[in-house]
Formats: structure tokens, sequence, C-alpha cells
């Protein structure tokens, strides 16, 4: 009897460490994998579910030849429909043999082997959106299988999760994926319908805050199957106003891979871009790269635009002020300095006459001001990367429809 009482005891005692140990080992994201905006390439929005290792191999390729890689873009991320249909026999995940003949070991080595980084994209529910099989089950499983394959990014939906709540279903893939051990970015695509800046900063890298994008300015694109849209690019700058303050280094507000090269204007996607930089969003190319135009390449690789981007202040840029069609959006840069962008929202090409004097730039949510009738700044133009003069005299400039002028302020 006593030894049954000794066995029992023991054996709850070793419950009881190894439940506190795994808990001890798994709380909480990787720290730090992400303090500036995270940069790369996803496969969705050009793809969907038609990708394959010839596609993988391509784009890791083009990603350093086109110099892309050396702006600053550096994660190849596969989104849904890598896998199989099934799980195999041990319940894990299977990469498509049709699509990955080499296998996926083979396609990570290869994008590592270019000094790149690799990603791969799962849902928190019992399927994914295109109907491959979720993690819901078996995160523990999940997170090992990628850990052994060595990827570094996971985008993690929420499709299929009837029932279940985001803040826990994430924080299970967050533990998970630190238990096994391998350090990864964690990307949650939660859309925002549960306030993920709220409660994602010790979960996760970065979350959308919004439904898909779409190759638009400003319009919303209705899906004719399922009661869903997809937005434009400004819809998506336009749809969460008070969030600001939840975004910054290692927890980022996710505003949706680009469309840049997609579809629009080479105006409206220098537009895009600017906006995606000034409001410190991942900088995601969802383009193909083997049809990349000279004009699509000279804007995602605009290197002023990306240091806006990846200033290591952190800061989510606002709206300053809009009259008339014409938006002025404002982001605190390090070491004093500012990024000013003029968006010209209308379809008609407007004048701008900026007294900067009569303008007192305040961050409330930061703690930052600029007041011109005080300090004069440098201008610079982005786009043209060009010193134009200063803030003590009015900024005039002709400015396209639907076009932006970027400026950093250098006191
Ligand atoms: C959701 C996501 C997209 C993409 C697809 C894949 O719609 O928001 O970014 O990952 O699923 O099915």
């Amino acid at each position: 009897m006593k030894r049954i009482i000794i066995i029992i005891a023991l054996s709850f005692s070793s419950f009881v460490f190894s439940q506190g140990n795994t808990h001890a080992q798994g709380a909480g994201k990787f720290e730090g994998l992400a303090m500036t905006p995270p940069m790369g390439w996803n496969s969705w929005n050009t793809f969907e579910t038609n990708i394959d290792e010839k596609l993988v191999k391509e784009t890791a390729d083009i990603m350093v030849s086109s110099g892309m890689a050396a702006a600053g873009y550096n994660y190849i991320v596969l989104d849904d429909g890598w896998m199989t249909k099934e799980r195999d026999t041990n319940g894990d995940l299977v990469p498509d043999p049709a699509k990955f003949p080499g296998g996926m070991k083979a396609v990570i080595d290869y994008v590592h082997s270019k000094g790149l980084k690799f990603g791969l994209y799962n849902c928190a529910g019992t399927q994914t959106c295109a109907g491959y099989p979720g993690t819901r089950g078996y995160e523990y499983q999940d997170a090992r299988f990628y850990a052994k394959l060595g990827i570094d990014f996971l985008k993690y939906d929420w499709c299929n999760t009837q029932g279940i709540t985001a803040k826990e279903a994430y924080t299970t893939m967050s533990n998970a994926l630190k238990t096994a051990g391998k350090p990864i970015v964690f990307s949650l695509c939660e859309w925002g319908d549960n306030q993920p800046w709220e409660w994602g900063k010790p979960v996760g890298n970065l979350w959308r805050i919004s439904g898909d994008i779409y190759p638009c300015f400003d319009c919303e694109y209705k899906h004719e199957v399922g009661n869903w849209s997809s937005w434009g690019f400004m819809k998506i700058v336009d749809m969460r106003k008070d969030i600001r303050k939840y975004s910054g280094p290692d927890h980022w507000n996710d505003f949706d891979m680009m469309e840049v090269g997609n579809g629009m204007t080479n105006i409206e996607d220098k537009a895009h871009f600017a906006m995606w930089c000034m409001m410190a969003s991942p900088l995601i190319a969802g383009n193909d790269f083997r049809k990349m135009s000279k004009e699509t390449l000279a804007i995602l690789t605009n290197k002023e635009l990306i240091a806006v981007n990846q200033d290591k202040l952190g800061v989510q840029g606002f709206k300053y002020s809009a009259e008339d069609g014409l938006e002025v959006w404002v982001k605190p840069l390090s070491d004093g300095n500012w990024a000013v962008t003029f968006l010209n929202r209308s379809d008609v090409a407007k004048k701008i006459n900026f007294d900067w004097k009569k303008n007192t730039i305040k961050d409330v949510d930061f703690d930052y001001e600029a007041d011109f009738s005080k300090s004069v700044f440098k201008l610079k133009d982005l786009w043209r990367n060009k010193e134009i003069g200063n803030t003590k005299k009015n900024f005039q400039a002709d400015i396209a429809a639907h076009d932006v002028i970027a400026l950093k302020l250098i006191p």
C-alpha cells in the first residue's frame, strides 16, 4: 500500500512538474524577432493556392538579383495551399508532393541558401480558408513540425473557428511555437474581428487589422460567394481610427500584404506604398516578381520610403488634416525627424499650398510635437531623393489625383 502511495505521489509530482515546466518554456512569443516591420513576399495576392517549388525558387532568385533583398525584403511566405487535403497517419501535415516534389525541406534550404527567410501559413480553425487541414487540436504537433522544418515565420489565419476564442487560440499556438523552441515570427491573421491589438502584444509579432486587401484605391469588392468583402488600400487605412497606440517594435498593426504591381496605376501604387510606409505596416509584397515592371520595382525598393517604414522609433503615422480631398499624413521618426505625406484622395489634380508656420503637429498618443512657428526643418522629397528647401517657406506643388508627395523633415 505504502509503495502504491509513493508511486502515485511521485507520478503526481512529475505530472505537476512537467505541466509547470511546459508552461514555463512555452509562455509568450519569441521576443525581438520583428523590431522593425517585417519585409518580404507572400504568395496569396497573386497566386492563391497555385503555388509550387519552382515559384518559390524563382521568387527567391529575383528577390536577390533585383535588389529587393538589398532593400530589406527577406521573408518568402507560402500562404494557403501548400499542403495535401489530409494529414498523414501520424497526424502530421503533408506538404503537397505534386507542388513540392523535392519536399518542403529542400525548398526551405534553397531559400535559406540565398540568405533569405521562409514562412508558412495555417489556420487556428479546423480547416484553412481554402479547405486544407487546420491546426485546431494539433497546435503542439504542428509547432514541432514547423520547428523541425526550420521555418522562420508563421501566418496563422482565422477561418473555420466557430465557437473558439481568438485570444485563447492564438495564445495556444504562440505557446506551442515557443515550446517547440525554434524562433518563429508569429503573424496573427484574425482580420481585427476580436481586437488583437488589445491582447496580441505578448502573443505575436504582428496582427492583421482588416479583412483582405483588394488592388484598388478606395473600393469595396463584394465577393459573389459568401458574405464578405475585400478592401481597397485606403479603405484599410481608414478602417481603424484609434489603434495606432497599440503598434510598435515587435508588435505591429498589419495592414495586409501589398497589391503594388497588381493592376493599379503607378500613381496609385506609389500612394499605396507610401501609406504602408507611413503606417509602419509590415511590407509584404504580393506581386509576381517574374513579371515585375521597372516602375513597380522602383516603388517597392524606394530606400527613403523604406527608411520611414523601418525607422527604429516604430511609431505608426496618423492623419493630421484633410481639406477638400487633400490629406496630410504625418509620422514621427527618430532623431526628431518627421515624415509628412500629402495624399490627393480626390479624382482631380490639386494644388498644394501648405504654410508650415501656421501648423503645429501634435502626436497625442506618443507625445511628439513639431511646432513650425518655432523650429525650422529642412525638407527632402523622398520620391525624388532631393533636398527641396525648408519649412520657412510655404510648400507649394501640383499633385495628381490619387498621388502622394512624401517628405522627410529634418530639424
Ligand atoms: C484569408 C486571409 C488571406 C489569405 C487567405 C488564404 O482570407 O486573410 O490573407 O491568407 O485567407 O485562404
